[in-house]
């Protein structure tokens, strides 16, 4: 833990259970190594869905970007106020897109480039080799897209 990060103690016990289902495939081995968005990259990484899953790709062909949610399987769920390592300050937990929290859920959109059987090739992961895979979605620029959305915090430190 940083200096000033706040941990509180876990539920006894879990409300939900849920599948993995696949891996995603990317050039990263450690968390430090990643980029810290998924627009930070330009490299190609491949998701491996599970082939028990492979008809569930009907359709997608066409659908240039996916919205993916992933399992931070290395992230501690614990914290509610956390000092990430790139920012200056102490923030809540779900004021953050860090990795650390009650559950390690991560969501990137992500460009669509190829699918070959049960291999999906995409650009725009922010994730370590042998991530679990939760979900896809496709993305709709339509209803998924806020242009005039900010993130007050952010907008600060950018100035
Ligand atoms: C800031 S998070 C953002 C994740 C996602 N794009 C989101 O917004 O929900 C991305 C960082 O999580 C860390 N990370 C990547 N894979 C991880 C994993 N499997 N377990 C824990 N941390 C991971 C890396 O440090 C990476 O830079």
């Amino acid at each position: 833990m940083r200096e000033g990060e706040v941990a509180v103690e876990l539920p006894a016990r879990f409300d939900a259970s849920l599948y993995f289902i696949g891996r995603i495939r990317t050039p990263w081995k450690r968390r430090e190594d990643c980029p810290k968005n998924p627009r930070e990259t330009d490299a190609a990484c491949v998701i491996e869905l599970d082939p028990r899953w492979r008809a569930a790709l009907e359709g997608l062909e066409g659908v240039t970007h996916i919205l993916v949610l992933y399992w931070m399987h290395e992230a501690r769920r614990d914290l509610v106020l956390q000092a990430p390592r790139h920012y200056s300050e102490r923030r809540g937990t779900f004021a953050l897109r860090s990795p650390v929290r009650p559950n390690p859920i991560a969501v990137s959109v992500a460009r669509l480039l190829r699918v070959d059987g049960d291999r999906l090739t995409v650009v725009g992961l922010d994730c370590i080799d042998g991530t679990p895979l939760l979900d896809i979605k496709p993305y709709f620029a339509s209803t998924d897209s806020v242009p005039d959305a900010s993130v007050g915090w952010h907008e600060k430190q950018k100035r």
